[in-house]
């Protein structure tokens, strides 16, 4: 098997090639680069970097770099090699490619095609934990709010957090800002993305594509926050249940595989886990549900997910 990482110096990059790592897979991947040539060296291992050039040399070729990059690069593949996962947002709501989380609706996976996409990072954790709910006592409505970390918005964000914290710290105002709308580092920022008609293209993200992972016109709506910390997204989750809470919900999150019950969920303890992190689960009224959620936005929103498609195309397909 042949298997091309494009945006393999990014942070979701990164991420993916040390799942490979952590499974001893990386004897098959590549790396494509658009400046580096020779080799990419991490802790692990050493790997030869071929141009974004080569791509449809391979059978499998993850794509994890921004979506203008990935639109150009796959706008007219429709060919049966290679299978593309992307990672960006280019191609998920579009009606044939199929947006997968694995353990929800891998199913959508029986018929082959060119090209799969990835969901957003806040939504891959989200997912899981309300398909969960779903099959118990059915959703009638989501409301949620979310608590984005800095390495959402990949390397150059989390480097001018970590150069704005250095003026902070010494109660000055940063000599420039470029990624954020304003200051991150120590600051709220209510709205991620750009805004359109007063709400914010990561809150349409979480609504369209909750959608068309669970298959149902759900009663979705989001507001998104870029917070401070580093990494993993947290999500405050508030659910009208079409029938009375059951504490079958409880012991359904409880034995699921990919999600870890916690009293007190917080971000450092998603980090580099593999589970959704997910407590405070409360039912104020019988048909309401109240929960808090952390995920690791680098692995179980983007890099494990995609491992996870991967793996079961390599079963299916090749
Ligand atoms: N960060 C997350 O939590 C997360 C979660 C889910 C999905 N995603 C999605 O995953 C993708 C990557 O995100 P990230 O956070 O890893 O970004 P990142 O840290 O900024 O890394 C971007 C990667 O893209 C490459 N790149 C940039 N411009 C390019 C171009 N014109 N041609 C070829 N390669 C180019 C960079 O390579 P160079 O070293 O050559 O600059 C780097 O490897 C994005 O679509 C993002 O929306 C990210």
């Amino acid at each position: 098997m042949k298997v091309g990482i494009i945006g393999a110096t990014g942070l979701a990059g990164r991420e993916l090639i040390k799942i490979f790592e952590e499974k001893s897979l990386n004897g098959e991947i590549t790396l494509l680069s658009r400046k580096k040539k020779g080799f990419i060296e991490t802790e692990e291992a050493v790997y030869p970097v071929v141009p974004i050039s080569k791509w449809e040399d391979f059978d499998i070729v993850f794509s994890a770099v921004e979506k203008e990059v990935s639109f150009e690069l796959f706008k007219e593949h429709a060919k049966e090699k290679p299978v593309v996962i992307d990672f960006s947002s280019a191609f998920r709501e579009l009606e044939d490619v199929p947006l997968v989380v694995p353990p929800v609706n891998g199913s959508v996976l029986e018929k082959r095609v060119s090209l799969i996409a990835n969901p957003n990072c806040s939504t891959a954790g989200l997912v899981l934990v309300l398909d969960t709910i779903d099959k118990i006592v059915e959703i009638e409505r989501v409301r949620v709010a979310t608590y984005q970390s800095v390495s959402g918005a990949g390397r150059d964000a989390l480097n001018e957090f970590f150069y704005e914290s250095e003026f902070f710290i010494l109660g000055k105002t940063p000599d420039s800002i470029d990624i954020f709308p304003e200051q991150i580092a120590g600051n709220v920022l209510p709205g991620i993305g750009e805004e359109e008609e007063g709400y914010y293209t990561e809150e349409k993200k979480i609504i369209n594509e909750t959608r068309k992972i669970l298959e149902k016109e759900i009663d979705i709506s989001a507001i998104t926050v870029r917070v401070p910390t580093v990494r993993s997204h947290c999500e405050a989750v508030f659910i009208d249940l079409k029938n009375d809470f059951s504490d079958t919900i409880i012991d359904a999150l409880n034995k699921s595989p990919y999600i870890t019950f916690d009293k007190y969920p917080t971000p450092i303890k998603a980090t580099g886990k593999d589970n959704v992190f997910v407590g405070r689960v409360l039912s104020p009224s019988l048909k309401h549900l109240q929960l808090f959620l952390c995920s690791d936005n680098l692995r179980r929103g983007a890099s494990l997910n995609a491992f996870e498609i991967y793996e079961l195309i390599k079963n299916k397909w090749f």
